[in-house]
């Protein structure tokens, strides 16, 4: 089907408007990359990124493993090409992320306190310090909070350091770079019991005269289950911290998937029955989805959340194809081919009616 005939299908006007203009200034549309740019692009990508995104977050170069993969060696090379080519195209780059338990070797925090301390600081010092003054901000810490129970996650790091493993980490990224802006990031913070879990590590960075600039909420939603409701009271929540709010890692998942909230390390397989939307995403559920997206963008607009950054440039590029389980996912505003789905027209007419 020819491009045009697309988009006024989808309720277009014929064009694709630019997203990342879409908001004005107040809103920053972004979305994760992963693999080498510009190489790994075909030319309908690249155009696709450029129109629409201003604001990249590498969707793994970045995180302690592969840029960090022994204790004396580092990998920057993609890293380096995803800043150089932002910079190119004056494109926006999050770091992402600095202290995580996923993705992350074993020796990283080996040993006693002081030496996973060590480890910690040289780790941020070298990798927030190559690119000192180049990137937006940082996700300082990822996924730090208990999905459930009492305070933080038992991680490797807490048990080798302590709860103050994370007040650290902060401290030696505000030193790398102190241009940056500092953020706690994870998902399912918009949950009331983990909403207050973030709240108060969020006061207590505060107290203890951390700098942070932002706490950003992941979104990696299901179609028919998205916590409206519970996202617009934890926006204002976290808004009343004096933090910036950030839509993160945005998806909306079109397939099953087990109560993980986005939990990596869960795992399971589909069986070919399973793969309901292999051969194409219906349309009535095409619809459903177009709707949701536009209710998101209604409350991240009158929330006055910052930043939306997608996980993944379009439905081929999206880690819902493979996690938690291979599977063909319709997740995002692009499909396949690059082409906008209704999703993209009705977040176009969100921002229209603000
Ligand atoms: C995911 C990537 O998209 C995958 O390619 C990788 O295999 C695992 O990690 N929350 C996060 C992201 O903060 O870093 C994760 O990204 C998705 C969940």
């Amino acid at each position: 089907m020819a491009r045009d005939s697309v988009s006024e299908q989808n309720g277009g006007s014929g064009d694709t408007a630019a997203l990342r203009d879409a908001f004005g200034r107040a809103m920053q549309i972004g979305c994760a990359v992963g693999g080498r740019l510009p190489e790994v692009l075909s030319a309908d990508e690249r155009d696709l990124l450029l129109r629409h995104f201003g604001v990249l977050t590498p969707e793994n170069c970045m995180k302690p493993g592969p840029i960090h993969p022994t204790p004396d060696s580092f990998h920057f090379e993609e890293a380096d090409r995803l800043v150089a080519f932002a910079d190119a195209y004056g494109l926006r780059v999050i770091g992402h992320c600095l202290a995580w338990h996923q993705q992350c070797p074993d020796w990283f925090y080996a040993g006693s306190r002081g030496e996973a301390l060590t480890r910690l600081e040289s780790h941020i010092t070298a990798v927030a310090g190559r690119y000192r003054g180049k990137l937006q901000g940082w996700d300082v810490v990822n996924e730090a909070i208990a999905d459930r129970g009492e305070g933080l996650r038992d991680t490797p790091a807490r048990r080798a350091i302590g709860d103050d493993y994370v007040l650290r980490a902060f401290e030696f990224a505000r030193a790398a770079d102190p241009e940056a802006e500092l953020y706690y990031n994870d998902y399912n913070i918009e949950e009331p019991g983990k909403r207050d879990r973030t709240l108060r590590l969020l006061e207590q960075l505060e107290n203890a005269g951390a700098r942070i600039d932002g706490v950003g909420i992941q979104g990696h939603w299901q179609l028919d289950q998205v916590p409206f409701d519970q996202l617009r009271a934890a926006i204002e929540a976290y808004r009343q911290l004096d933090l910036k709010v950030m839509i993160t890692e945005l998806d909306l998942d079109v397939v099953e998937r087990p109560d993980c909230g986005a939990d990596v390390s869960v795992l399971r397989s589909y069986t070919l029955a399973e793969d309901i939307y292999r051969e194409g995403c219906p349309a009535p559920v095409l619809a459903r989805q177009a709707e949701q997206y536009a209710r998101l963008f209604e409350i991240f607009s009158a929330g006055g959340v910052s930043r939306v950054s997608f996980w993944g440039l379009h439905d081929g590029h999206t880690w819902l194809n493979s996690w938690p389980g291979p599977r063909t996912n319709h997740p995002l505003l692009f499909d396949r081919d690059c082409r906008p789905k209704p999703a993209y027209a009705a977040v176009l007419a969100s921002a229209g009616r603000r």
